[in-house]
């Protein structure tokens, strides 16, 4: 056996996990609320660099998350699995996240999708929603 859960390196994945759900979802909702702010007192050139910060931390977050989530799974002796409806549905949210990223806040290097500023603001809205119901999934874990 390589590790086991709650092992150092389980707990070192864990930590990659949570520090990351911090640095995406916090970036997810009060980037929004900064662009606005710095729109009002500096003028949209502001609110750009806040949208390219952005852009530049959220999509890598949510992807390092995924993938220690993922490698968590694997490392837990089948105390998780994803038959479980909370990872099988969390991994499918995830995949809409990183697709509403790309979207809204697209890094770079990766340039998926031509959207309006209109179409974003909804994209955005549906990004919070789906990282609300990523949390509770992630803080009930129903299914276990
Ligand atoms: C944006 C996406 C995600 C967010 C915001 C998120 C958030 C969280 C949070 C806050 C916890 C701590 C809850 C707790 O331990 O009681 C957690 C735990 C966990 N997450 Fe995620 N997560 C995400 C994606 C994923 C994915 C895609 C997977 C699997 C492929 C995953 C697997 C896990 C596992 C296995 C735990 C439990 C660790 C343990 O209790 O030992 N997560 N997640």
């Amino acid at each position: 056996m390589i590790a086991a859960i709650w092992d150092t390196p389980y707990n070192i994945l864990y930590l990659v996990h949570i520090f990351s759900v911090v640095l995406g979802v916090g970036m997810a909702f009060i980037a929004p609320m900064m662009a606005v702010q710095a729109r009002r007192a500096s003028g949209q050139a502001l609110a750009d660099v806040v949208n390219e910060t952005a852009s530049k931390i959220m999509f890598p977050m949510f992807l390092v998350t995924g993938i220690a989530g993922g490698a968590m799974v694997g490392l837990s002796n089948d105390v998780y699995d994803f038959q479980q409806s909370w990872l099988s549905i969390g991994g499918a949210i995830w995949i809409l996240v990183l697709a509403l990223t790309a979207a809204v806040y697209p890094p770079t290097w990766l340039h998926l999708f031509n959207i309006g500023d209109d179409r974003k603001r909804m994209l955005g809205g549906m990004l919070h929603l789906s990282l609300a119901l990523m949390l509770v999934l992630m803080t009930w874990k129903f299914g276990v």
